[in-house]
């Protein structure tokens, strides 16, 4: 049988996609040893920091009685040429999943092309799946079913956003993207989302009525040389009180973190009482072993 892989959200049917949030939930609820995954392994190989992604993958391995093994490209063949196919083919032999975490979403897509086991994306320069299940899941449990939904991204037309535009079409909610000139996110996936995604360059508008108003960074990992000129470009796209008070007054404020306070969020919203942030950071990890065992269990 082929194996079932996560790279974007449109890998999962939108029914699916529900249920993991359902049931994301109910695992963060659940009380007491649940160890569906007893003796699996999860490998992982990330070209890029990271903090929440890591972390939660790897307690999460562990919460479900399973255990994971990290490695840094540096730390093996790949570094010194074996090609991807062949770590794909030779990993896969030996663990139940991988984790991929890389500069090029391309990588991802060919390893997976060669993987008997599933791969899951933990975030590429084209999309970052895995936080969308916990930014829907944070929702839903704060304002319930965001289906018909006012969405507002503030900023990059990056991989949160590009994913943004896909949970819009799989969850039915109206995305309103407002970034500078320059930095819109990818036509044809835009062209995809039809009329749920309105693309402008106007924060008020896009935050205006918004049930939801969510910002990323303005240089993403791997921009660090564009950060000057980006801080130019996105000067007025921070995400201020003042923005945040044209949204329903009972919206919701999201960021994937790590977050750089004065740039595309401000302090005092970032700390406010409208931001989830936290319960966003802490649900990868419910969200993350709700699609573990949707994936590692349903192969065997
Ligand atoms: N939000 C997120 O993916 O964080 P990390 O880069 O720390 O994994
Ligand atoms: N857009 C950011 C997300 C980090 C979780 C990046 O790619 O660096």
């Amino acid at each position: 049988m082929t194996a079932r892989h996560f790279l974007t959200l449109m890998d999962l049917s939108p029914h699916e996609l529900r249920f993991l949030i359902r049931r994301a939930s109910e695992l963060k609820r659940l009380k007491g040893p649940y160890e569906p995954l007893r003796n699996k392994v999860l490998g992982m190989i990330f070209e890029k920091a990271s903090t929440r992604t890591r972390v939660s993958f790897e307690a999460a391995m562990v919460q479900l009685g399973g255990a994971t093994i990290f490695l840094a490209p540096r730390d093996s063949q790949l570094d010194r040429g074996e090609p991807l196919e062949d770590t794909a083919r030779v990993l896969s032999r030996m663990v139940d999943g991988v984790v991929l975490r890389t500069n090029r979403h391309e990588t991802v897509v060919r390893f997976a092309h060669y993987s008997r086991v599933p791969v899951i994306n933990g975030l590429t320069d084209r999309s970052h799946p895995c936080q969308l299940l916990a930014d829907m899941q944070t929702y839903f449990e704060h304002r319930g079913d965001i289906c018909g939904r006012k969405v507002a991204w503030i900023g990059d037309g990056n991989n949160m956003c590009q994913s943004y535009i896909e949970a819009a079409q799989q969850l039915d909610f109206k995305l309103h993207i407002a970034c500078p000139p320059g930095y819109e996110p990818d036509a044809e996936l835009i062209q995809m989302a039809g009329s749920r995604v309105v693309l402008d360059h106007d924060p008020k508008a896009a935050a205006c009525r918004a049930d939801l108003v969510v910002t990323d960074v303005w240089a993403s990992m791997g921009q660090e040389q564009e950060q000057v000129e980006r801080s130019l470009a996105f000067r007025g796209f921070c995400v201020t009180s003042d923005l945040l008070r044209l949204a329903a007054p009972d919206a919701l404020f999201m960021h994937c973190l790590p977050a750089h306070r004065g740039e595309e969020v401000s302090a005092e919203v970032l700390e406010g009482p409208q931001s989830v942030v936290w319960d966003e950071a802490e649900n990868r990890l419910h969200a993350q072993k709700a699609l573990l065992e949707f994936l590692l269990t349903a192969q065997s």
